[in-house]
């Protein structure tokens, strides 16, 4: 009797989910797994501020990457093609702002695209007005979207050189451009990288000055572009460069040359990433004055 009581009793601790029935190890392992679970709440708190402060940059990670890879792979064409396709089929032909809506429906509502996009699109357009150039130079036509952009705001006679250095992107640059309705006389496209454009513009384009020039190509080629075309003389007093996403992804070294140069007045427009919310950019607008 006494033996069975004592079988039970032990049966009975032994079925406990208590730590006074584990083994030494099963103790550690519990021990251990409380204070795992401890230190991850105590870090709960910052992974939550780190995400919540960087939620938009995730969302754009989110779109230019995650997204872009999915369709790349389910649709077998690339993403300026995907573009092409939707402009194409949505789009008035032969209507500039028809193209740029659908180009910005798309690249808000479907993928990410680093076209200028419509709210710095349209400092752009002010700023076109405003100086009326003949003359236009602009690095990085990418889809073509920037380049409709400014070509629809140039004044009768003006031209505008558009620079894209891969011939894939050039390609579709080229059937927006002419889908839009601008013809090889008013927007000539450049297929190679700008700093071997720069060098060539006097001798073989014939330019002797540019009025405008807009940069939108990789940020790390923004300071020995600005300063090729300060060597080639092309631009005189009262000339315009604006050069886009100067503070995401930023272009350091472009902006301590402008700083230092004592070339330029010069004035950043501050703004949001294209087609981002919460994500801070600006462009960076300068009026070369000239060696003084
Ligand atoms: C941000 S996208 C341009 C977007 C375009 N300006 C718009 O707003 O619609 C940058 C483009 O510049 C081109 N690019 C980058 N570096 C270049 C270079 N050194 N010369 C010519 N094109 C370049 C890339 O191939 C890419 O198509």
């Amino acid at each position: 009797m006494t033996t069975t009581t004592h079988d039970n009793h032990s049966a009975f601790l032994l079925s406990l989910p208590n730590i006074y029935s584990q083994s030494p190890i099963s103790c550690c392992v519990f021990s251990r797994t409380m204070v795992s679970g401890a230190i991850a709440l105590a870090f709960l708190p910052l992974v939550l501020t780190f995400i919540i402060r960087y939620r938009y940059y995730f969302v754009l990670f989110y779109r230019a990457v995650l997204v872009r890879m999915w369709y790349d792979c389910t649709t077998g064409l690339s993403r300026e093609e995907r573009a092409f396709q939707y402009v194409l089929t949505h789009a008035i032909p032969g209507d500039p702002e028809s193209i740029l809506e659908t180009f910005d429906l798309w690249c808000s509502k479907v993928e990410f695209i680093s076209n200028i996009g419509p709210k710095k699109g349209k400092i752009m357009d002010r700023m076109l007005s405003e100086h009326c150039p003949l003359t236009v130079l602009e690095l990085g036509s990418h889809c073509g979207y920037s380049t409709v952009r400014i070509a629809r705001a140039l004044p009768l006679g003006a031209r505008l050189y558009s620079v894209e250095m891969d011939a894939i992107n050039a390609a579709i640059a080229e059937k927006i451009i002419r889908l839009a309705g601008f013809d090889d006389d008013t927007v000539e496209l450049i297929v190679s990288p700008s700093d071997e454009v720069i060098p060539r513009l006097r001798a073989d384009y014939g330019l002797e000055r540019l009025d405008f020039v807009f940069m939108d190509h990789w940020k790390k080629c923004y300071r020995p572009d600005l300063q090729a075309l300060e060597g080639s003389g092309l631009l005189g007093k009262g000339s315009v460069v604006l050069a886009d996403n100067v503070l995401f992804p930023g272009a350091p070294n472009f902006l301590r040359h402008v700083r230092k140069s004592g070339l330029y007045e010069w004035k950043i427009h501050r703004a949001t990433l294209e087609y981002s919310k919460g994500i801070r950019d600006g462009m960076a607008e300068l009026v070369y004055q000239g060696i003084k």
